[in-house]
């Protein structure tokens, strides 16, 4: 229904955001600001993405990332700049890549992650439960002291787009000032339980908590196998530049795949940035005209 309404739903879009462009002539080209998940043609990351599974296992949403930077709509003049939500992964100039570790800080495991990554020069984005946050915000501290960067993944781990309006409101709040009063500063970056959320909420939890949705284009499912090697393969064979990292740093098979997988990414050339970083590094992708543009000789 959306994907068929795609051109009218992407006028709508236009259209409702003129309010922050001129209101002149319709001829004029102008900038507008569109709301990038209406703009993928995507029933963008309905409900039927909540995951059973007992952490995040989401397949990244197709047109969540480097397609909601839309650009022209042909033959009118106009020019759209989306303003995004959310990211999957990023259109980067160089072979950067963000590693992402969800679910801690675990008092033993996350030190000795970040241990394999000082001894390697390697900044990292840690999505961390708020009750662990404020039971450990020593690791909070050294995280951000060693150049990482800290997320809000909630407080206790719920699927967000089943709570009310407070209760996102109290699972991230809670996480942030966990986090801010642990390190000093509030999070930037969050990261949805199970990856379960939609346009709408991807939107508040920018404009209303000032955080950015972080899901993932590498997914090696470390939380299911508890198989080192296995992280470490699909993490290698999957990564490329922009990418953005899934894994847990509460699972010992995790770390442990860690001095490996770091190692073979940094062989691939690969260089590690932090997930705000990477999203400065982020760039529109064309996208193609359907029509090809009038003539100037009429
Ligand atoms: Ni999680």
């Amino acid at each position: 229904m959306r994907l068929g309404a795609f051109g009218v739903l992407l006028l709508a879009a236009c259209s409702s955001a003129l309010t922050q462009s001129n209101s002149g002539s319709q001829s004029e080209p102008r900038v507008v600001v569109v709301p990038p998940d209406e703009l993928s043609g995507n029933p963008a990351v309905p409900s039927s993405s909540v995951r059973s599974e007992p952490a995040a296992a989401a397949i990244p949403e197709k047109g969540d990332s480097g397609q909601q930077y839309a650009s022209a709509s042909a033959g009118s003049g106009q020019v759209s700049i989306a303003r995004k939500h959310s990211y999957n992964s990023c259109n980067v100039p160089g072979k950067q890549i963000a590693l992402t570790f969800d679910d801690g800080p675990h008092p033993e495991l996350t030190p000795k992650l970040l241990d394999y990554l000082k001894e390697r020069g390697i900044k990292a984005t840690f999505f961390v439960i708020g009750k662990n946050a404020a039971a450990h915000p020593e690791i909070i501290k050294r995280m951000v002291d060693e150049g990482h960067e800290v997320g809000n993944h909630s407080w206790s781990h719920p699927a967000l787009n089943k709570l009310s309006a407070a209760g996102v409101s109290s699972e991230l709040d809670k996480t942030s000032e966990a986090v801010a009063s642990a390190c000093g500063a509030k999070p930037h970056v969050m990261r949805p339980p199970y990856g379960a959320t939609n346009a709408a909420l991807n939107r508040k939890f920018d404009e209303e908590f000032g955080m950015k949705a972080i899901l993932w284009d590498v997914d090696p499912l470390d939380w299911k196998y508890r198989n080192s090697a296995r992280v470490t393969s699909q993490i290698l064979e999957n990564a490329k530049p922009g990418s953005i990292i899934l894994s847990h740093d509460i699972h010992a098979t995790t770390v442990a795949a860690m001095p490996a997988t770091l190692d073979g990414l940094l062989q691939k050339g690969f260089t590690f940035v932090t997930v705000s970083e990477l999203i400065s590094l982020d760039r529109p992708v064309e996208v193609a005209s359907a029509k090809p543009a009038p003539s100037a000789n009429p």
